[in-house]
């Protein structure tokens, strides 16, 4: 699929298979989290713009280039994708933080937003969307709609795992959203759970389970 980049890179698969175990503690688990998601900005920034800057080396003036970090916004969707921000930020520090509320409906698996904040002038930033878990693709999909309907028009969505369901999902109702995915797991379960997954990321960030 054209804009789906789905890394399978073995250091980071490595981190996976301890953050899947179900005897890793939330510590381990939020520090994994965050570890992955640096070594995955990265990646997914190749094609970030770049702006050229003259630099004083003790040796002579060069024309070098950087980005410009108030061009890029993280906005994680609640709760989870909280769990990725510090990753981000370890890349880009000065990055502006916006933030949608998501929870699925545990009957419909239909995502509710309840919660939506976005940093001023959005709408001219690279937004990078953040959750650790893409199963139906529900609540990507309506964030992703929320920020459009902002006026957002350059957004990349980061998740960890994904089902093949919520990659399709997502790469049809948003074929202009690069998708980049640490890597891609089997199916989902009859409640909407990954397999063979991590079990629910928000509980194992936060500690509410
Ligand atoms: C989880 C996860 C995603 C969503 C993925 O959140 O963090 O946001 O499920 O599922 P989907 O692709 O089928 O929509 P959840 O709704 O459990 O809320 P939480 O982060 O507050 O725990
Ligand atoms: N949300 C999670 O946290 N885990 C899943 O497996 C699916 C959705």
């Amino acid at each position: 699929m054209k804009n789906v980049f789905i890394f399978n890179h073995p250091l980071i698969n490595h981190k996976i298979a301890i953050l899947r175990d179900k005897n890793t503690g939330m510590k381990e688990f939020r520090e994994l989290i965050e570890e992955i998601t640096t070594i995955m900005t990265y990646e997914s920034m190749r094609d970030v713009p770049l702006v050229p800057v003259q630099v004083e080396t003790p040796l002579e003036v060069t024309t070098q280039y950087r980005v410009p970090e108030e061009s890029i916004a993280i906005v994680p969707i609640l709760r989870a994708g909280l769990g990725m921000v510090n990753g981000v930020h370890r890349v880009f520090p000065t990055a502006r933080v916006g933030h949608i509320g998501m929870y699925r409906d545990e009957e419909t698996l239909q995502p509710r937003e309840y919660y939506c904040k976005l940093p001023e002038g959005i709408e001219d930033k690279m937004v990078l969307l953040v959750d650790p878990m893409l199963a139906t693709g529900g609540s990507a999909c309506d964030a992703l709609a929320a920020l459009k309907k902002r006026g957002c028009k350059n957004i990349k969505l980061m998740s960890i795992i994904a089902a093949p369901d919520g990659i399709e999902k997502v790469s049809r109702e948003h074929p202009d959203v690069s998708v980049y995915v640490a890597t891609e797991d089997r199916c989902l379960n009859e409640n909407g759970y990954i397999l063979p997954g991590l079990g629910d990321a928000g509980d194992r960030l936060f500690g509410t389970k």
